[in-house]
């Protein structure tokens, strides 16, 4: 199975790693696949690297890791790329402003999410909302004391929530089903409460587990 990774930055490093480590074809998208040579050359047959749109095309499952001020744009630009797959979506929707007190902005509101707005641009490609709770040196094989750490995934397919699901448990993650695409409303701002320990007290070595009886 080839994977898409549309993103260079630190959670599209990670997951591209991560993905090559549990034995996975990576086809790496970016605007600028020069950036990446040394990434290329270091993986060599198991990975790739190309544009956003030709990564997607070639690939059978997209993990969608860009800024997520850009993530409209290119996901209109990729859309008929990604027609009937999986795309597990890491963004979230934060804005330029500082934080304040260490509470991120987002440019979202909480009737609408990143990933409904990107779901509605493209409407066949199946959305799972994935990896957009944790910090992304947790993203794989995260080890904790206390067990595994929940993932949140919600997504309006059921099959491509499967894909997810046994993704997502191969990469060390117990994984919560919160429903349809509206629950991304309740799952991005996990990514400004995920932060404010960070940004008040640099902690950064934590994760979101739910507790059930
Ligand atoms: N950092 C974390 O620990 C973490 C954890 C969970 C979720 N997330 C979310 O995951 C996503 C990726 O985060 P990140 O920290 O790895 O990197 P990032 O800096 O948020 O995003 C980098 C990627 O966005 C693309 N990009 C940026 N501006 C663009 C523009 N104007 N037009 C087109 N593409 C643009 C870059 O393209 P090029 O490759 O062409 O430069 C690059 O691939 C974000 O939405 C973030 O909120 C991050």
């Amino acid at each position: 199975m080839k994977i898409g990774i549309l993103g260079s930055g630190v959670v599209g490093n990670t997951l591209a790693d991560g993905f090559i480590n549990k034995g996975f074809m990576v086809i790496r998208g970016t605007r600028d696949p020069d950036k990446l040579k040394d990434w290329e050359k270091r993986i060599g047959q198991q990975g790739k690297v190309t544009f956003f749109k030709e990564a997607a095309e070639e690939s059978d499952l997209v993990v969608l890791a860009v800024k997520g001020s850009a993530a409209e744009e290119i996901v209109k630009d990729i859309s008929d790329s990604i027609t009937g797959k999986c795309v597990l979506d890491a963004t979230n929707p934060i804005s330029n402003d500082p934080p304040v007190n260490g509470v991120l902005s987002f440019f979202t509101s909480l009737q609408e999410s990143l990933m409904e707005r990107l779901q509605k641009i493209s409407p066949e490609a199946l959305f799972v909302k994935a990896f957009s709770c944790v910090g992304s040196s947790f993203m794989v094989d995260p080890k904790f004391q206390e067990g595994k750490p929940t993932m949140f995934i919600c997504g309006n397919d059921e099959k491509a929530k499967i894909q997810a699901n046994t993704i997502l448990q191969s990469f060390g993650w117990e994984v919560e089903d919160l429903g349809k695409a509206e629950a991304a409303r309740a799952i991005e701002p996990l990514c400004i409460l995920w932060c404010l320990p960070g940004f008040l007290h640099n902690r950064w070595n934590h994760a979101f587990r739910l507790l059930k009886k």
